[in-house]
């Protein structure tokens, strides 16, 4: 099911409550791979490897740059089924210690004109417990852990939730994500200022020292932060070691958009994002002289948008809405458009193209 034939099933899709439809698809990527023939076909259709795809960060290998992006498998549900459609990792999450229902339904919809969604999902998830007998099993995919606040936890003691997580499930992921910036669990995303950072950091790496030096830890930001936000928030990370930033979470900023569904709460993702996300990405690798590794993410629903986002400073990259709008066949076409064009440069390696339009 390639760009051509997921334009017949989206049409069936979009007539579902987002979210419903969202889960009949993540039923069918865990269903999919437990059925040989199935497993078979997928593989035929979006299996699509190239040596100048592998790339290094944090110290780890990845067999393409292209991920997954948190939200979109939140409880490791279809891990195996993602890895099939041709991604290099998934970021599972955003998990809390306890499971929670999150925010009341709808609480996802789409801006169909924009090629953009709005969610308030606000961290829905099965909790710790249930979710770490999914994430034990041994895969050749890459597999990270966004983790986040409860949403019974006062802000002044969520740091208590973050290390929970971090000592009782890091050894069955390969890298860990903070999540400070969705705009749907209330003042979370003060987290991002910059005393308030750097408190709660101090805890954070401590026990990141003390249980997990080499599993790099990431922190997610949101791509409504100031430049001098940012520019502090920059400071605080390099001084506590941070291993790199995912840039950019959803948006609260509703500029420039047609259509009316715009007025809905949430965190806007898509396609709206996409320059928003670059120019962070793009002040972060400079302010950083690109040391500080970084997941871009939003808006990317082509190879040229992933481009962009890896010439801006993107190490690795990240999809969500663009597969609700292009479909599974998304990332294979987003591997074999940056090959090509790395062919055509004659360079050897993706890694060999991060930042060079900064
Ligand atoms: C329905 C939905 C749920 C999401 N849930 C999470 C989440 O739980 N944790 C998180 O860090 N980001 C979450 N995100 C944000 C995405 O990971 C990503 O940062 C954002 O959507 C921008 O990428 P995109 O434009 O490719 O969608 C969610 C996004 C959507 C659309």
């Amino acid at each position: 099911m390639r760009q051509s034939g997921y334009r017949a099933l989206r049409h069936v899709l979009f007539r579902l409550d987002p979210e419903i439809a969202h889960n009949i698809s993540l039923y069918l990527l865990a269903v999919a791979p437990k059925l040989k023939p199935v497993r078979r076909w997928l593989n035929h259709l979006f299996d699509y490897n190239n040596p100048r795809l592998v790339t290094s960060v944090f110290g780890l290998r990845f067999v393409n740059p292209v991920g997954i992006a948190a939200g979109y498998d939140k409880n490791a549900i279809a891990v195996d089924g993602l890895g099939i459609l041709g991604a290099g990792h998934v970021e599972v999450g955003t998990i809390t210690p306890s499971s929670q229902y999150g925010n009341q339904r709808p609480r996802i919809f789409r801006l169909s004109e924009d090629s953009a969604l709005i969610n308030r999902m606000g961290f829905p998830n099965h909790g710790m417990e249930t979710v770490a007998p999914r994430l034990a099993k041994p895969r050749s995919i890459r597999l990270g852990l966004n983790i986040g606040k409860g949403s019974d936890t006062a802000l002044e003691q969520s740091v208590s939730d973050y290390t929970k997580m971090i000592a009782g499930l890091q050894h069955l992921v390969d890298y860990l994500v903070v999540n400070i910036s969705s705009p749907n669990t209330p003042g979370l995303r003060a987290l991002q200022g910059h005393e308030l950072l750097d408190r709660f950091l101090l805890p954070v790496m401590e026990l990141h020292t003390e249980v997990c030096p080499d599993r790099p830890l990431l922190v997610k930001i949101s791509p409504d932060i100031t430049i001098s936000d940012l520019d502090n928030l920059l400071d605080i990370v390099v001084r506590h070691g941070v291993s790199g930033l995912i840039a950019t979470n959803s948006s609260l900023n509703r500029g420039g958009l047609s259509d009316p569904t715009h007025i809905e709460t949430g965190g806007l993702s898509g396609r709206p994002l996409h320059d928003r996300s670059n120019n962070i990405i793009r002040h972060i690798y400079r302010q950083t002289g690109g040391q500080l590794p970084i997941i871009g993410v939003g808006g990317i629903d082509n190879a040229r948008a992933a481009l962009d986002k890896i010439r801006s400073g993107a190490s690795l990259i990240q999809v969500y809405t663009g597969l609700v709008y292009r479909g599974p066949g998304l990332i294979r076409q987003i591997k074999l458009g940056i090959a090509n064009e790395l062919e055509n440069l004659g360079v050897d390696s993706v890694g060999d193209i991060v930042g060079v339009s900064t």
